[in-house]
């Protein structure tokens, strides 16, 4: 399927998945939500990709944010119906499955920093700026910023992000955790793509369970998400995957996963 405002690359398991209106600095406009939510909805049943990187296109912005032009005309219900259409696609992401790393190569501002939190893994580029301008136009986030903010990086420095409405450099975002690693530009692919093939070479049965067992856990007690996690690790246990793994480091020799 051709997409308007993305490209996607498959190579050897990974897709590179790039937002791409360069005049508009990526901007998300309702085609370009549409889109993630073809894609994603695709990646989730391709078995030949086994992990994913987001970025943007061009050296400036990874995505600046929702379309502003479309903001603009927004009522109650439609914004509504706009934050919630965004929750569902930004979710299908998080729970692809598979390992989805953001490669953010400048501006990731309102939607676009949402975006990157919906990743699993964010890695940045030297010239990256984060931030959730949206109270600068009086609005918030929408696409579920004021959620994983907090969750990823605390509530202290997510409320102050989220209230100045402020950008967060690439060093300071790794200080706070809100990314995992700074690169230079042209080194920020590579690497994403060498993380991701770090992560697929591992049993894909077993990613998906740590996916799940994270995700869904994390917003319940501990003991009914240990349940959880002892559920995931037996089914796991049964797999042949898990079987192979063992046997593959008890004869010392490279397991060959089948996610099986
Ligand atoms: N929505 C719609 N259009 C956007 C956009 C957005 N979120 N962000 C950038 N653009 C457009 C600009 O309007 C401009 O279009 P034009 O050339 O037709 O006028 C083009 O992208 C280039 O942006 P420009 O502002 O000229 O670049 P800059 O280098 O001067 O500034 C930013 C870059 C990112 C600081 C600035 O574009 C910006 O503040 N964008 C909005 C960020 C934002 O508030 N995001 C949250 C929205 S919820």
């Amino acid at each position: 399927m051709g997409y308007e405002n993305l490209q996607v690359e498959r190579k050897d398991g990974v897709a590179v998945v790039t937002v791409s209106r360069p005049k508009k600095l990526n901007a998300l406009n309702t085609k370009t939500i549409d889109e993630i939510d073809a894609i994603f909805t695709a990646l989730a049943s391709d078995d030949e990709v086994r992990g994913v990187v987001v970025t943007g296109a061009g050296e400036k912005a990874f995505v600046a944010g929702a379309d502003i032009e479309e903001l603009a005309g927004l009522d109650a219900e439609s914004g509504r119906a706009l934050s919630e259409r965004g929750h569902r696609v930004f979710d299908r992401i998080e729970w692809l499955g598979k390992p989805v790393v953001a490669a953010i190569n400048g501006f990731a501002l309102g939607g676009g920093c949402e975006l990157a939190l919906a990743c699993h893994v964010r890695l940045a580029s030297e010239n990256a700026s984060l931030g959730t301008p949206e109270v600068k136009l009086g609005l918030m986030c929408g696409y579920g910023g004021t959620q994983r903010l907090p969750r990823l990086v605390g509530r202290g420095a997510a409320l102050e992000i989220l209230l100045t409405g402020g950008r967060v450099g690439a060093e300071e975002a790794l200080r706070l955790g809100l990314v995992n690693r700074v690169v230079p530009l042209e080194q920020l692919l590579p690497e994403a793509e060498a993380l991701v093939r770090e992560m697929i070479a591992n049993g894909p049965l077993a990613l998906r369970a740590t996916l799940e067992a994270v995700h869904g856990g994390l917003d319940r007690p501990l003991a009914e998400a240990q349940e959880g996690e002892a559920q995931l690790f037996g089914e796991l246990c049964a797999s042949s995957d898990a079987g192979e793994g063992t046997s593959a480091f008890l004869e010392k020799r490279a397991p060959r996963f089948r996610g099986r």
